[in-house]
């Protein structure tokens, strides 16, 4: 192994670039090469590659996004752009590739490393919807946000006596809602993994006014349904006034935490060793304290479970 490659890929996550300084670091450290790909397999399959040197990576732990910028390329997944992403790859001497995305950019690095380019995925998503990996890189930092969101709409809830739906990102995993809705002290968080009902949601309002709570959180996991509709009928049945915030991109964006950055460079680091051990076709993933490594396609068809334990210690907070 004489030079790797590196790219970003799908939603960008704060602490991508920690990742990617990790990268390039260890690897010149190891006295390998590193050329950097810029937007994910778009640029990939358009030869968008670059060097890259200690320097590149100067000043960029604390930013949020991804310096490498990213993309969503459905070319990508069709077998004529694997083929072009090989040929790039083999054009610009790249021996090795380190992907940093979540489980579509996953299933990319598998298929490259069937094509016989050794690939390393490190999980980089705000979502946390990978079931092999306690954390992915950016889901810290993404509840932190929304954390401090809703201590804001908290304020003015009390205020107005309102109850306030917070909407949060996720796509169909709840782990946003449910671990922001704990740190934020949500009286009722709603994730797509769990049934709910009307009455509950309505019964629970009703009991907190009862007993003089002048406000009432509601987390909602973007992958449940629309904000606006639940607003809506949980007005109808109780009575209460009821706003609607959707966090949107604002969790996306930021500088990361200090988790995020520590998680990103031992991946980095990690991904880096592996290559020049010669493995490919790995996911890496974090249990406890230890950074671990796994057949990339195992990884990605494991089925996320929802922390059962979790959303009952929020409901019994809550009440
Ligand atoms: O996967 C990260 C994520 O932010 C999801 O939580 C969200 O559903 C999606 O990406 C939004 O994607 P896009 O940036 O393509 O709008």
């Amino acid at each position: 192994m004489k030079r790797i490659g590196v790219l970003t890929s799908g939603g960008d996550a704060p602490g991508m670039n920690a990742a990617l300084r990790a990268v390039v670091r260890v690897a010149i450290y190891k006295g390998l090469k590193v050329s950097g790909i810029r937007r994910g397999y778009q640029g990939l399959i358009e030869g968008d590659i670059f060097e890259m040197d200690v320097s590149s990576v100067g000043d960029i732990i604390q930013r949020g996004g991804t310096i490498l910028q990213s993309a969503r390329c459905l070319e990508f997944k069709k077998d004529e752009g694997i083929k072009r992403g090989v040929e790039v790859l083999k054009m610009f001497n790249i021996d090795g590739l380190v992907v940093i995305g979540g489980d579509g950019s996953f299933m990319g690095a598998k298929r490259l490393s069937d094509a016989g380019i050794p690939t390393i995925g490190i999980p980089g998503t705000i979502d946390n919807d990978l079931a092999y990996t306690d954390y992915t890189v950016g889901f810290d930092t993404a509840i932190n946000t929304v954390v401090n969101a809703v201590g804001n709409i908290r304020d003015t809830s009390s205020s107005h006596q309102r109850a306030s739906i917070i909407e949060v990102m996720g796509r169909s995993c709840g782990d946003i809602a449910l671990y922001s809705g704990i740190a934020g002290g949500a009286e009722t968080i709603i994730v797509p993994e769990i049934d709910f009902t009307y009455d509950d949601i309505c019964k629970k309002l009703i009991q907190g006014q009862n007993r003089g709570k002048v406000h009432s959180i509601i987390l909602l996991a973007e992958g449940v349904g629309k904000p606006y509709e639940f607003a809506e009928a949980i007005k109808n049945k109780t009575g209460i006034d009821v706003r609607v915030s959707v966090i949107g991109y604002l969790q996306r964006g930021g500088s990361p935490t200090a988790f995020d950055r520590i998680l990103a460079s031992k991946f980095g680091s990690k991904a880096v060793e592996l290559l020049i051990e010669g493995k490919k076709s790995r996911a890496l993933g974090t249990n406890g304290n230890k950074v671990f490594d796994m057949d990339i396609t195992e990884a990605i068809t494991m089925k996320k479970e929802m922390d059962h334990c979790m959303y009952d210690l929020a409901d019994m907070l809550s009440i």
